[in-house]
């Protein structure tokens, strides 16, 4: 058990500062928690323009870029990393389609967020971008490896 909680998948996700300034923390935490996946590593962080430039690096060519980079370095944003079989693809179920008009009710943007310039979280989009995005916002010494009670009646 101890070797499997070890490599247990890993995704990044980050409540942005529309959804922290909204008061939406506990409510969004409460659905990964519940759902069974681990917290093993969280912070509140006030990113740079260059730092949120780095996160979204991938979309720099979009025309959204620039103001998506302003947005995510607009005020705090919760920064998270979590565990779990499958987290990375069920992290992105539990938040929904990009844009919130098209996230199913249920979701997170569907159930909380209206337009896709505020969206109010960010998920990893597969196994590279989830480590890559770890590695951008965390040190290793920030994630913590432990057994949670649960787990034995989870897996
Ligand atoms: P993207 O990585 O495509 O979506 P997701 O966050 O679901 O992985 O886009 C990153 C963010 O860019 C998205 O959460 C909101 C913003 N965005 C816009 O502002 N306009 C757009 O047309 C798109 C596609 C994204």
């Amino acid at each position: 058990q101890e070797a499997h909680a070890a490599e247990m998948e890993r995704t990044f996700i980050a409540i942005k500062p529309d959804g922290v300034q909204r008061g939406l923390i506990s409510e969004i935490v409460s659905r990964f928690e519940r759902k069974g996946f681990k917290l093993v590593a969280i912070k509140v962080v006030i990113p740079s323009k260059e730092f949120a430039k780095k996160h979204y690096h991938d979309l720099s060519e979009r025309p959204f870029f620039n103001g998506l980079c302003d947005f995510l370095s607009s005020g705090p944003v919760l920064a998270m990393v979590w565990e779990g079989e499958g987290v990375i693809r069920y992290g992105r179920k539990l938040i929904g389609a990009t844009d919130p008009q098209k996230s199913e009710p249920g979701t997170i943007r569907g159930d909380l967020a209206v337009v896709v310039g505020r969206n109010i979280i960010h998920g990893s989009d597969g196994p590279e971008t989830a480590k890559d995005e770890i590695n951008l916002w965390f040190k290793p010494e920030e994630l913590v490896t432990y057994a949670s009670n649960s787990e034995k009646w989870l897996y």
